[in-house]
């Protein structure tokens, strides 16, 4: 009941034993209540490598860029300082074919790129991306056949490829060999290939759940992957579906996967935490893809957001949801609260 100004209480509550908002008075009590919290230690940078002399800026992708070799070491410097420590490595080739067969060449970009990152900076843990639509003239993430009249990616053809290029990346020192094509039996694969080569310490980090999104437009633009014809739903997942991710996480774990991703990340939370709900033994990752990056970016440089809060806020409910780690374009800059 109001009287002029002044409201009472409604006679129940100077005697609440319940209020949450107590917790919330004072700063330092709410750090202490905080249930979730983002270190630099939980994220990975992506980073774009291209073959010659020359980088290239990102246009869809505000701060990233196709590095060369010598200018990799500019940004590597720059991630180390921000206490950064592990990156996720994607090439760009000077040249394509149908095959992608440049991928798995022994001085392929993303090779040499490893070698030097292993020798400048061996405390950095070296992720490598391993897929084949950066370096198809096709665009699509494995070999093309004629499947019922039309062309599609034939699935055994590329994980004989997916071999390959394992071991190349093996070879040059990557820690860690992450599948990104969703090509069935991908894990089983590469753990069979890696283990035949005395390369049996090297964890396997699967795209296990990977959807068929729109999200990634910027990152075509970024690593010039765009199938010239057809689109990728024949092998990433349908946005719809939420079961079928937990039956490609229980998959990806039966053949050996040594941690699992879901990507994108802010339209999947439900995706992340029914994954880690039914899977919690195995780690899991999430990938806040260039669409996600350069939504935060473009509403930002409109005066729209707080960027860094939206950093914040986005790489939060991502490891609420049940994510233990993320990759995200915004590692490097990031700055604690
Ligand atoms: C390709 C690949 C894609 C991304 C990483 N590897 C996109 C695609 O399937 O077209 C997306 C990453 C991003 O958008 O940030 N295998
Ligand atoms: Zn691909």
């Amino acid at each position: 009941m109001q009287h002029g100004n002044k409201v009472k209480d409604a006679g129940f509550g100077r005697s609440l034993l319940v209020r949450p908002r107590r917790l919330r008075m004072h700063p330092v009590l709410r750090d202490l209540v905080c249930e979730t919290r983002i270190s630099k230690k939980d994220l990975v940078q992506p980073i774009f490598v291209r073959t010659g002399n020359k980088s290239k800026s990102i246009q869809s992708m505000p701060g990233c860029f196709q590095l060369c070799l010598k200018d990799l070491k500019k940004e590597l410097e720059k991630i180390e300082k921000n206490e950064i420590n592990a990156i996720i490595l994607f090439g760009i080739p000077d040249h394509k074919n149908e095959i992608g067969s440049i991928a798995w060449q022994k001085e392929g970009i993303v090779q040499k790129s490893i070698e030097f990152i292993k020798k400048e900076y061996p405390h950095i843990l070296v992720i490598a991306d391993l897929c084949f639509c950066e370096y198809t003239s096709h665009g699509h993430c494995g070999v093309l056949k004629k499947i019922n009249k039309k062309m599609d990616v034939d699935n055994d053809a590329t994980l004989l490829n997916l071999a390959k290029l394992s071991l190349s990346l093996a070879h040059a020192g990557a820690d860690v060999i992450a599948p990104s094509g969703m090509m069935d039996g991908m894990v089983k694969t590469l753990r069979t290939a890696l283990d035949e080569k005395d390369f049996s310490h090297i964890p396997i980090l699967s795209y296990a759940v990977k959807y068929a999104s729109g999200f990634y437009g910027p990152f075509a633009n970024a690593a010039e992957n765009k199938p010239k014809k057809g689109d990728r739903k024949t092998y990433q997942m349908d946005p719809a579906n939420a079961k079928e991710a937990l039956k490609e996480a229980m998959l990806d774990i039966e053949e050996g996967a040594d941690i699992l991703m879901v990507k994108p990340a802010l339209a999947y939370l439900d995706v992340i935490f029914a994954v880690k709900q039914r899977f919690p033994q195995t780690p899991l990752a999430a990938y806040q893809v260039s669409g996600e990056f350069a939504m935060i970016k473009a509403a930002a440089q409109k005066g729209w957001i707080d960027e860094n809060r939206l950093i914040h806020e986005t790489l939060t409910s991502i490891k609420r949801a049940g994510a233990d780690f993320i990759i995200t374009y915004f590692a490097k800059d990031f700055k604690n609260d």
